[in-house]
């Protein structure tokens, strides 16, 4: 079965609300449980430093979006949760993809251009307090999801720009060194309902219409009081069109709630008794995962510590592929030979290759082994030559991330680390 890699960041600046909650933490926690799925979700604090100088409020609200994530059903164990921070091949990467970045593709990006505009309207200098992080972002962002690979990020139509920019840069990228990177795509839920705010816009901070996810039951009851309804009574017909308060009914209602609900105010039920039953209904998911919350928040060394699991586990893909990509572009231990420029046909002689062979057990194998025959890597067994020659396909085109995934059917030689090994992968991809 083939896996897809999901991967996406979340930028830790405030404290969740509902709309966030249904918008992308509940449809996240659900896609993680695919089993055709594998995920990569992280705190995106570097991210954070280019709209937030309160070092406090980073720690809060990485602690706060680390905390609802986990109590929203997010299962570690599963899913790779990591901090950005912890990850220090992240800013590495992005000096290298920095390099091949032309400035005139940042100059275009959205948010760039927005914050000049808004200086230009203003009457100010086009470029006052716009910082060079801002402009930098796409290219930490493309670093973001060209390390692990992703196939899928999902995101809000806001961010498409910035996939696409991950994109082009990967492709510029892999013209000049090799195929290393995945080309990522934008994977928009079209179907994931924006909810909308206290007011009927959509529920934002910047609003400041919003309902905080784990808000206690008594703040919540009060908010959900704040929705702005009419001024009809109780008794006359209500249509639910345009009714925010049904809408967000609806994000998390099923189907026959829904219905039921829709009959409600056919038949005029009043304001407030279906701020009653909208806030019963809210408590009813979010309640026990406020329980988890308030306990993990109490707790920061056990998150510290997930944290710190997720973001070694992560170091398994970036370390080794790190390694691979520096020597891609030169910065290589002088000890190594300076042969493996593309047309070295000398350089392409001295490498490892690998072998396919059938046992006596009827399994098909394959090795990979270095011209002097030491051996740098062994397969398990496979049911076919087929599968063997996928496994083998994948290593060459994706080796890093190819080492991890199929894992389970090789078995590496002692005294070769996986570091080599990804390092021999890569002189074969950049050699071919
Ligand atoms: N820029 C994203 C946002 O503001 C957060 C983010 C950072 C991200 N790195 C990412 C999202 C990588 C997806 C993939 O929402």
């Amino acid at each position: 079965m083939s896996t897809t890699r999901f991967l996406t960041g979340i930028t830790p600046s405030g404290t969740p609300h509902l709309g966030n909650y249904v918008g992308s933490i509940r449809p996240s926690v659900q896609a993680s449980r695919r089993a055709d799925v594998e995920s990569f979700y992280f705190l995106a604090d570097y991210h954070a430093l280019i709209k937030i100088d309160e070092p406090s409020r980073i720690q809060r609200s990485t602690m706060e979006i680390a905390a609802s994530w986990l109590a929203a059903g997010l299962d570690p164990k599963r899913v790779t949760f990591y901090r950005q921070s912890d990850i220090p091949e992240i800013p590495e990467l992005t000096w290298l993809l920095t390099c091949v970045t032309s400035k005139g593709l940042l100059n275009r990006a959205h948010a760039y251009k927005a914050a000049v505009d808004q200086n230009t309207a203003s009457q100010q200098e086009p470029e006052a307090n716009i910082n060079a992080g801002l402009f930098m972002y796409p290219v930490l962002m493309a670093a973001d999801i060209l390390m692990f690979n992703a196939h899928q990020v999902p995101v809000g139509r806001d961010q498409v720009q910035h996939i696409e920019m991950a994109r082009d840069i990967a492709q510029r990228f892999n013209h000049l060194y090799g195929e290393h990177f995945t080309l990522p795509e934008a994977a928009i839920e079209d179907s994931v309902a924006t909810l909308p705010g206290l007011d009927g816009r959509k529920m934002s901070k910047s609003y400041d219409n919003h309902i905080p996810l784990f808000a206690p039951r008594q703040q919540l009851k009060k908010l959900i009081a704040g929705i702005v309804t009419d001024s009809r009574a109780p008794g006359v017909a209500k249509e639910t069109e345009g009714s925010a308060l049904f809408q967000i009914y609806q994000a998390f209602a099923n189907t026959e709630e829904a219905a039921a609900m829709r009959q409600a105010f056919a038949e005029g039920i009043g304001w407030a008794d279906a701020k009653q039953l909208l806030f019963e209904r809210i408590d009813r998911e979010i309640g026990p995962m406020r329980e988890r919350y308030t306990a993990l928040m109490a707790a920061p060394q056990q998150m510290e510590e997930i944290l710190l699991a997720g973001a070694s586990q992560a170091r398994k893909v970036a370390t080794p592929f790190t390694a691979a990509l520096r020597h891609a572009v030169g910065l290589r231990d002088l000890r190594t030979s300076t042969t493996a420029a593309k047309s070295d046909k000398a350089s392409k002689s001295a490498l490892p290759v690998f072998k396919q062979y059938r046992e006596s057990d009827g399994k098909f194998y394959f090795k990979l082994q270095e011209p002097s025959g030491r051996v740098l890597l062994q397969s398990a067994g496979f049911a076919s030559g087929q599968e063997a020659a996928k496994a083998i396909a994948l290593l060459r085109q994706n080796s890093a991330s190819a080492l991890v995934d199929l894992n389970p059917m090789l078995r590496s030689q002692s005294g070769v680390s996986d570091d080599e090994i990804a390092l021999a992968l890569q002189h074969m991809m950049t050699a071919a």
